[in-house]
């Protein structure tokens, strides 16, 4: 009998009307087009701003989309995994809440956050529900609304993050297509690089955390760039080898989007050219969880059924990861 595998057969994305560009940023903290541009590589990134509206408003239009292009009931969903690290709430879990907006009752679903590898990892969980045979049809989100844990005042962090979520939908194959093989890491030293201080059972929130600014952002760029050029070039290289794969057998990278300079020296490592290279940072930014589904997104229409790709990714934790698919559609 051959083996189940679980297929990527839709993809579904959205990101909010509203640009704020580098000009933009300008007006707001002490930063220039050029030096964002030239250090990140990006121009504008998207930003959800109705008071009211959260990160489960930029997942549910992905998972309409969905829906709608494969012509599915959405009582036919098994299972919903967001990858976040700006759920609505504290719980329940974004998950649910998508799962009620959409329709999708019979579902069961859940929050991983494993920040911006959380795409990757989930992409993992929820294809081994499908390989177990059990599961029929699961749905993947990366969606963060990176706006709300950003400080508007200092130039560090807000130049780089955006907002936006993507989501692929998982069904059984018998043919070999969908994810062939996931190297998934973890080191939780580097959670002193990058975090967000307040608000969870160590520092809750209160007066205090408020006005240490401890609900925002924490990142040490410079150390989080060198730990993320290794980790990401290293372990997509390593996902090569263990699969007698080179760069020539790729027909795309689509890395993490979290600086121009890591991807390109990720995609150097791999033997990559640049033009096989999925690269949208300079129109969104750093999505977090949504930067690789939004450039499966972006790329569906150049993306063949039988393409072997490879998805990248590198964030807090520090977490890291490389997986590969057979695109199935
Ligand atoms: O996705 C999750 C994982 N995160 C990442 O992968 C992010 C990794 N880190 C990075 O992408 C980069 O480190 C940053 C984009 C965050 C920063 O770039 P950098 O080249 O590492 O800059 P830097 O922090 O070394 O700063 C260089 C200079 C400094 O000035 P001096 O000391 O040389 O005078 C900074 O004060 O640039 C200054 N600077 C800025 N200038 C204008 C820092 N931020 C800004 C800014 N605008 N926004």
């Amino acid at each position: 009998m051959s083996k189940i595998t679980a297929a990527i057969t839709a993809v579904g994305g959205y990101v909010p009307e509203t640009r704020l560009t580098n000009f933009d940023l300008e007006k707001m903290v002490d930063t220039s087009d050029e030096w964002i541009r030239t250090r990140t590589g990006i121009s504008e990134r998207r930003i959800m701003k109705e008071p009211g509206t959260a990160t489960s408003d930029l997942a549910v239009p992905a998972v309409l989309e969905i829906l709608r292009k494969k012509n599915l009931d959405p009582k036919e969903i098994d299972c919903i995994i967001c990858a976040t690290v700006t759920p609505d709430m504290f719980f329940p879990s974004t998950a649910n809440i998508v799962s009620d907006k959409v329709g999708a009752i019979n579902a069961f679903g859940y929050d991983l956050s494993a920040a911006c590898s959380g795409f990757l990892f989930a992409l993992t969980t929820g294809a081994a529900y499908i390989e177990s045979g059990r599961y029929k049809k699961v749905i993947v989100i990366g969606a963060d609304k990176m706006s709300s844990i950003l400080d508007y005042t200092e130039r560090n962090n807000c130049i780089i993050f955006g907002d936006g979520a993507a989501a692929v939908l998982l069904e059984p194959n018998m043919e070999g297509y969908g994810v062939q093989d996931s190297l998934l890491k973890s080191d939780g030293t580097g959670k002193d690089f990058l975090h967000i201080k307040g608000g969870g059972s160590l520092r809750p929130a209160s007066v205090e955390t408020v006005l240490a600014k401890d609900h925002f952002i924490y990142q040490e760029g410079k150390s989080v760039f060198k730990f993320a050029v290794k980790g990401m070039a290293d372990v997509s290289a390593e996902l090569l080898e263990r699969n007698n794969l080179t760069g020539d057998d790729i027909a795309w990278l689509v890395p993490h989007q979290a600086n121009l300079r890591i991807i390109d020296a990720t995609a150097k490592r791999m033997g990559m050219p640049i033009e096989k290279v999925m690269i949208n940072i300079s129109r969104y930014g750093n999505t977090t969880a949504g930067t690789i589904p939004l450039c499966l997104w972006d790329w569906q229409d150049q993306l063949k059924k039988g393409d072997t790709i490879v998805l990248a990714a590198f964030g807090g934790g520090f977490t890291w990861g490389a997986t590969l698919v057979k695109w199935g559609f």
